[in-house]
């Protein structure tokens, strides 16, 4: 029987206890270690989720022998710090996104990875729904012909605390790290390139946080990305991927991808159908351990280097907002 991959949670926050739940559904997975910076929280998590050991400092999980991979699920201000830490003593991290604040972060991520040689994946959960997979094979299919344009976008309305992470900046909180990040993978997926040019425009809140935005990304064939994300207004979750022959709608695909409809000249055409298993992070999840076994270093579905232009693309956009994160040096 093959060895059960052993991972380690690095915070107790909302989506680490997601995370622990979707490993539950993976039978090569074992949820060895929890770490928080509190015994308490970490003791309660471990006593939920049924985890061996529970660590009271990251740095101890970082340590642990035993533990193959490490899910960092801190705010987006740590994430460099945290995976570092963590690939140092030779860990394969999957990191949560906004993979990090910057371009700059994100490259000292990699530029690490590659040092210690080890696996290192951005958290981008739509990557690997099955649905994704099958509109993607619409497209290369040609189905709708040339693509020209996306619209998609990822907001919502929550109720947020000045402490948490959402909108506080000391955290990297705001709109385009925290749900941005999702319409413009979503649109460097489709297009498979980087835009010649990106504009943004935000609405900087009472707390210094942009709380709702836009960005158009426009490429080298003409092709434009127009992409709205919000922390503070009902909106959407749909995307658009318009095609010279026809259309694709991917309903909800920013909360839950499970229907996508294919429009030939106005008319739907075919239907995808497909439920998520879990709370979907298990394919994530199940990605990084087919990489692990296959001893790749990065995921062809993820890779590194888009994680990085995708942090150039926001650094980019953001620059005009006199938005400035911690270690934002240079931006
Ligand atoms: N993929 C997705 O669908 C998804 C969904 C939500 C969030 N996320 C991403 O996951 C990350 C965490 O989000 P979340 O919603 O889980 O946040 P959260 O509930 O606030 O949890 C974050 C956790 O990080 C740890 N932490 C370390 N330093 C901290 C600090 N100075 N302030 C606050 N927390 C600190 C804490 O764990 P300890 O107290 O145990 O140390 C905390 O519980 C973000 O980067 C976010 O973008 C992804």
């Amino acid at each position: 029987m093959d060895k059960k991959i052993k991972w380690g949670i690095l915070s107790t926050g909302h989506i680490a206890g997601k995370f622990a739940d979707a490993l539950v559904l993976l039978p090569g997975a074992e949820l060895a270690a929890v770490a928080s910076r509190d015994m308490d929280s970490a003791k309660k998590f471990a006593e939920k989720y049924q985890i061996p050991k529970a660590y009271a400092r990251y740095q101890e999980l970082a340590d642990d022998p035993d533990i193959d991979v490490v899910y960092i699920g801190t705010p987006h201000a740590f994430h460099l710090e945290n995976s570092v830490m963590c690939m140092r003593k030779g860990k394969a991290v999957l990191c949560e996104k906004a993979f990090a604040i910057n371009a700059d972060e994100a490259r000292e991520m990699v530029r690490v990875a590659k040092e210690e040689n080890v696996f290192l994946m951005e958290a981008m959960i739509t990557r690997h729904i099955p649905l994704i997979k099958k509109v993607l094979a619409w497209i290369s299919e040609s189905l709708i012909g040339e693509v020209r344009m996306v619209k998609a976008s990822r907001c919502a309305r929550g109720e947020f605390s000045l402490g948490g992470r959402h909108l506080n900046p000391a955290l990297g909180g705001g709109s385009l790290l925290d749900v941005g990040i999702y319409v413009i993978s979503f649109a460097s997926m489709i297009f498979g390139k980087s835009p010649v040019e990106s504009i943004g425009l935000s609405h900087i809140g009472d707390w210094g946080s942009d709380e709702q935005g836009v960005a158009i990304l426009k490429y080298d064939k003409g092709e434009i990305a127009d992409l709205s994300f919000a922390l503070r207004t009902v909106a959407v979750n749909d995307a658009y991927i318009f095609g010279t022959e026809g259309y694709i709608k991917v309903h909800d695909v920013f909360a839950v991808p499970t229907k996508a409809s294919l429009f030939i000249n106005k008319q739907e055409k075919e239907v995808i159908e497909e439920p998520l298993i879990g709370n979907a992070l298990n394919y994530e999840a199940k990605e990084v351990m087919r990489c692990l076994k296959e001893g790749l270093k990065e995921s062809p579905l993820m890779p590194l280097e888009e994680s990085i232009q995708i942090m150039e693309i926001m650094d980019h956009i953001r620059k005009p907002w006199g938005l400035v994160y911690p270690n934002d040096h240079g931006i």
